[in-house]
């Protein structure tokens, strides 16, 4: 039996050094329970599916409040996917709400409300991809795994001061993080490399003087840690461009649900013509990660034809917040004074 002391003496250098650092330094967040409570992978799946494209700030606020509704699998299971969708509006990329519900009926379905407890098994549930399957295992059950995420890229490229775009060096990247996993302490290794990457490895001046492993860092050596990692700048997003239309009779606003596609699928929309490529004199601006919509907003009680699909209905506007509103919505109806 290894005492604490062997355990960290047995470990490389490098993650010996963020261990020690991640257990003085580490940001107090509620999904940081595992020291305390121990494994309970619905927790740690539903923060890492939360935090996948949202910031840790954002995250907090939903993921207590969806525990609260939602204490176990078991719960979210009996969900409606109307009820999740409403709980994850403002949280964005809707997709995830209703893949986070279908992998819950999964998980009580298959494996009897235990999350598995291999990359494989893990990685054929909806919504849990390579990176979320083994932030999962590394973090919520000290299994050694590789979660590469921005932050352990960026890292990666600087210690070994790898010149190659990012997006081409994935593959490299990877193995290199695979190199600096070590056998003990995976939980507190992996979350150190997000807390390092957020407060002392950061995108823009990292802060060298206070890193825990600067002496293993090739690109400081150089003198070219701002310099790295490499991008290829990205094309600028496309434009896509509609016409809203708010339209109020006794108390009531005209909304219609989306039923196609899958931006946004069943969340609430006001009736809007078709989005498509010929400008508008827009007052409101949305970003989806692979466009910006432009919307002209009209108040106008006639709609035209073409802004009507057939899904719409009149709902109360007292009772508004009660429908899932994607934040695109929440900011037409901003310009048009109506308050949630
Ligand atoms: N980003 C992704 N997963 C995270 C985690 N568990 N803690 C902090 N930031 C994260």
């Amino acid at each position: 039996m290894h005492r604490e002391a062997d355990y960290l003496r047995i470990m490389s250098n490098f993650a010996t050094k963020i261990v020690k650092w991640y257990t003085q330094h580490k940001r107090v967040l509620p999904w940081r329970f595992q020291e305390t409570e121990g494994v309970n992978l619905y927790k740690t799946w539903l923060s890492e599916i939360m935090l996948q494209q949202t910031t840790v700030p954002t995250v907090i606020n939903y993921y207590q409040a969806f525990l609260v509704k939602w204490p176990t699998v078991h719960h979210l299971a009996t969900a409606t996917e109307e009820e999740v969708l409403t709980a994850w509006q403002g949280l964005g990329y809707y997709s995830r709400a209703r893949n986070l519900l279908k992998c819950a009926r999964m998980v009580v379905a298959e494996f009897n409300g235990r999350f598995p407890t291999t990359e494989a098994q893990l990685l054929k549930l909806p919504g849990i991809g390579p990176y979320t399957a083994a932030a999962i295992l590394a973090i919520g059950n000290n299994t050694k795994a590789t979660a590469v995420d921005g932050n352990v890229e960026r890292i990666m490229a600087r210690v070994h001061a790898i010149n190659d775009p990012i997006q081409t060096a994935k593959k490299r990247l990877k193995e290199l993080a695979k190199s600096h996993v070590p056998h003990h302490h995976v939980s507190e290794y992996t979350q150190g490399l997000m807390d390092l990457g957020t407060m002392v490895c950061t995108p823009q001046n990292p802060k060298c003087d206070v890193c825990p492993v600067v002496a293993h860092c090739q690109a400081q050596k150089e003198g070219i840690e701002n310099q790295l990692p490499i991008r290829l700048t990205k094309a600028a997003l496309p434009e896509k461009f509609t016409i809203s239309y708010l339209s109020l009779q006794d108390d009531h606003i005209l909304v219609r649900r989306r039923t196609e596609g899958n931006l946004l699928k069943n969340m609430i929309e006001l009736p809007s013509v078709p989005w498509g490529t010929d400008p508008v004199a827009y007052n409101v601006s949305h970003t989806f990660s692979h466009f910006h919509i432009r919307i002209q907003c009209e108040q106008t009680a006639t709609i035209p034809a073409e802004a009507i699909n057939g899904e719409e209905f009149w709902h109360p506007l007292d009772k508004l917040h009660e429908l899932p509103l994607p934040t695109m919505t929440k900011k037409v109806l901003k310009f048009g004074k109506i308050h949630l």
